[in-house]
């Protein structure tokens, strides 16, 4: 197998004919065919090949080629001959996300994210975001938006990609069942789809259920009844109350029995934390509008007593992602204090973003490093039981991991589809960097455009 980068050309000769300089040829182990089968994405046209004395990786192709293999740009690219026939250029990248109809901003917010992440493989690949609509199945291609040259952006309809990297931002629309097919298609035709859908917080806890990787969850129940938020409380003195297709920390309740005092619970309402008491169990019931049955769609959860500085707990984000090689790393990580008086230490509910390092050290002094090493273990062992259980393609995880008073190390959420807050902090730009950088190589992995590590 032969990998190595090309400059693409167009010639203005009307012959079907494509020319590939000989160093190129060489490198391919080319140099004595008459004809390859050229191929970008889903699209594969058969030529005569012609050889160029020339120096250098270039590769020239009339215009038909071009138009018949919806090359999107000239310019470089990777070339891959596996067979010593097939020619792949690419690897051409799709990321699945939702498209505005905004030309400065396609992808809306995510915009930056998504320039940022083809910036990683600037001159070696082809990338284009494209949303569900875009896709014409019939006709094998996609009417992408490509990065332009003026730092704007540009539509060009193109072949089906190599792989696709799943960004799609909305929980409700990823879960209408059509969407499922949707994503089937892909697979099906052999183009790997990473980051299948965003989890549930009772799906991780069913697919860890029965795992080693299971004590690191705290004792939770879906769609709990009176009874048993009654007897959690009695078990933990206090749990947590969570929508289980919730995020950013909406929806979430902490209840604490205090045998002396009564029940307490905290929440957030209208941008401020509150706290009301009850004397009785069913008068808190009724705060939750649940005097009798069950709390559906909630997951509660044992309370976890986490390390504190200033009184306010502290969590960390755990940033994963696979690398070229399919292993997992720890690619950033995050530490979050609390707000005061917040149940949760989300940044938007006053929380605090700082650097695992300063908060350890303060906590743990000279055991900073141990504990650190422990829970990166941790997040790599929870990371490959949930790829292992989960039947679809993983490419990046951010878990919500929590250390106990005592150092136990806990995982109160796992998101498939992890956002970048924690990068924003001056200290973990670069880790961002290396976060993006990974997920291209994972690209690469998958779509076999890297050569085998020698193991
Ligand atoms: N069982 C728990 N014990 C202690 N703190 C918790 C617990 N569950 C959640 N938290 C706190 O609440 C935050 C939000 O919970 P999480 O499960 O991540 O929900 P969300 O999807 O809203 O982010 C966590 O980052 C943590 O600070
Ligand atoms: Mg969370």
């Amino acid at each position: 197998m032969s990998l190595t980068t090309c400059t693409i050309h167009v010639t203005q000769r009307q012959e079907k004919v494509i020319y590939l300089t000989g160093e190129l040829a060489k490198t391919l182990q080319l140099s004595k065919l008459k004809s390859v089968n050229l191929k970008l994405g889903s699209s594969s046209v058969s030529t005569p090949v012609r050889l160029l004395k020339k120096t250098g990786h270039h590769l020239y192709m009339p215009i038909s080629v071009m138009t018949q293999l919806r090359v999107p740009q000239l310019g470089s690219c990777m070339v891959l001959c596996t067979n010593g026939k097939d020619v792949r250029l690419g690897p051409h990248i799709g990321i699945l996300t939702q498209v505005t109809g905004i030309r400065s901003a396609p992808f809306g917010s995510r915009t930056e994210f998504l320039r940022q992440f083809m910036q990683m493989g600037t001159g070696r690949s082809f990338y284009f975001g494209f949303s569900p609509r875009d896709v014409n199945w019939t006709q094998q291609t996609v009417t992408g938006i490509f990065p332009s040259k003026d730092g704007g952006w540009i539509r060009k309809t193109v072949p089906l990609p190599d792989v696709v990297y799943n960004r799609l931002p909305s929980r409700r629309a990823e879960k209408q069942p059509s969407m499922n097919a949707f994503k089937q298609r892909f697979v099906r035709r052999g183009i790997p789809l990473f980051n299948w859908a965003f989890f549930d917080k009772w799906d991780v806890y069913n697919l860890l259920e029965g795992t080693d990787a299971f004590r690191y969850v705290p004792d939770s129940q879906i769609d709990p009844s009176s009874a048993q938020i009654k007897q959690m409380l009695d078990n933990h003195k206090f749990i947590y109350l969570k929508p289980t297709g919730g995020s950013l920390g909406i929806g979430i309740y902490r209840l604490t029995y205090n045998p002396k005092r009564g029940y307490y619970a905290r929440f957030r309402r209208n941008g401020k934390n509150v706290l009301l008491r009850f004397n009785r169990f069913d008068s808190l019931m009724g705060l939750l509008n649940r005097q009798s049955g069950q709390l559906h769609n909630y997951v509660a959860q044992q309370g976890i007593r986490l390390i504190e500085i200033d009184d306010c707990p502290i969590d960390f984000r755990f940033h994963l992602t696979k690398n070229i090689n399919n292993e997992w790393v720890v690619a950033g990580i995050g530490a979050k204090k609390a707000g005061r008086g917040s149940i949760t230490t989300h940044v938007r509910s006053g929380g605090q973003l700082m650097t695992p390092g300063q908060v350890l050290r303060e906590i743990f002094g000279s055991r900073a490093e141990q504990v650190l090493a422990n829970a990166k273990e941790t997040a790599i062992k929870l990371a490959e039981t949930i790829e292992h259980k989960n039947r679809h393609t993983l490419g990046e995880l951010g878990f919500d991991i929590g250390i106990d008073q005592n150092e136990r190390i806990w995982m109160f959420e796992a998101n498939s589809k992890p956002g970048r807050s924690i990068f924003k902090h001056p200290a973990l730009k670069a880790e961002g960097k290396a976060a993006l950088q990974h997920v291209y190589e994972y690209c690469l992995y998958l779509s076999r455009f890297h050569t085998r590590r020698e193991s």
